[in-house]
C-alpha cells in the first residue's frame, strides 16, 4: 500500500514537473515567434526606407503613387509596432538585438511611434515632391535612430 502511494505521488510531481517544464517552452516558443514577427515588420520598414532612399538619390525612378505606398506602409508599420513589441520576449532563444529596456521603459519606448507615423505620413503627402520630401524623411530617420540608439543593443 505504500509503495502505491509513494509511486502514486512520485507520478503527480512528475506531472506537475512536465506541466511546468511544457509551458515554460510554449513561452519560449511564443517569444520566438514574437520576435520574427516583429523583425519581419522592421525589415520592412528598412525595405521601404532604402527604397525610398533610392529614389531620393535620384538612382530609382519611381511614380508618386509607389512613393506614397511605401510611405503609407511605413505609418501603418508604426501603428501597429506597440502590438507587435508588447510582448516581452526576454526569454526568447532567438537572436534579438531588443534590449530589455522596452519593457521596463514601455511607455517611452511605445511613444516614440506615434512621431514615426506622423513622419511616414507627412513623407506620403509629399510624394513627389523631392523638397518636402526630404524633410520628412529627415524627421522620420531620426525617429528610427533615436530609438535605435536606446532600445536595440549593437
Ligand atoms: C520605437 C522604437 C523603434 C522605432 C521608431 C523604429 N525601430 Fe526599427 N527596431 C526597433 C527594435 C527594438 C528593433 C529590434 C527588434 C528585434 O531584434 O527583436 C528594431 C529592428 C529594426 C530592423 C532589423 C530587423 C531584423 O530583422 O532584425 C530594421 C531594418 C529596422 N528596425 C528599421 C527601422 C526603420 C527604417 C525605422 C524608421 C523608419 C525604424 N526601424 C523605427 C525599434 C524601433
Amino acid at each position: 500500500m505504500k509503495h502505491i502511494v509513494t509511486a502514486g505521488l512520485m507520478t503527480v510531481s512528475l506531472s506537475l514537473g512536465l506541466a511546468a517544464f511544457g509551458s515554460a517552452q510554449a513561452d519560449e516558443a511564443m517569444s520566438n515567434d514574437a520576435v520574427k514577427s516583429r523583425q519581419m515588420m522592421m525589415d520592412g520598414v528598412g525595405g521601404a526606407m532604402g527604397t525610398l532612399g533610392c529614389y531620393m538619390k535620384g538612382e530609382c525612378d519611381l511614380p508618386d503613387p509607389v512613393l506614397r505606398n511605401l510611405a503609407n506602409g511605413i505609418a501603418f508599420a508604426a501603428s501597429i509596432a506597440p502590438g507587435k513589441f508588447e510582448t516581452n520576449t526576454t526569454d526568447a532563444s532567438v537572436k534579438t538585438t531588443a534590449k530589455d529596456e522596452i519593457w521596463t521603459d514601455w511607455a517611452d519606448f511605445s511613444g516614440r511611434f506615434p512621431a514615426m507615423q506622423q513622419a511616414a505620413m507627412k513623407l506620403a503627402a509629399a510624394a513627389g515632391d523631392k523638397g518636402a520630401m526630404g524633410a520628412a524623411m529627415g524627421e522620420l530617420g531620426k525617429s528610427c535612430k533615436g530609438c535605435h540608439d536606446t532600445y536595440r543593443a549593437k
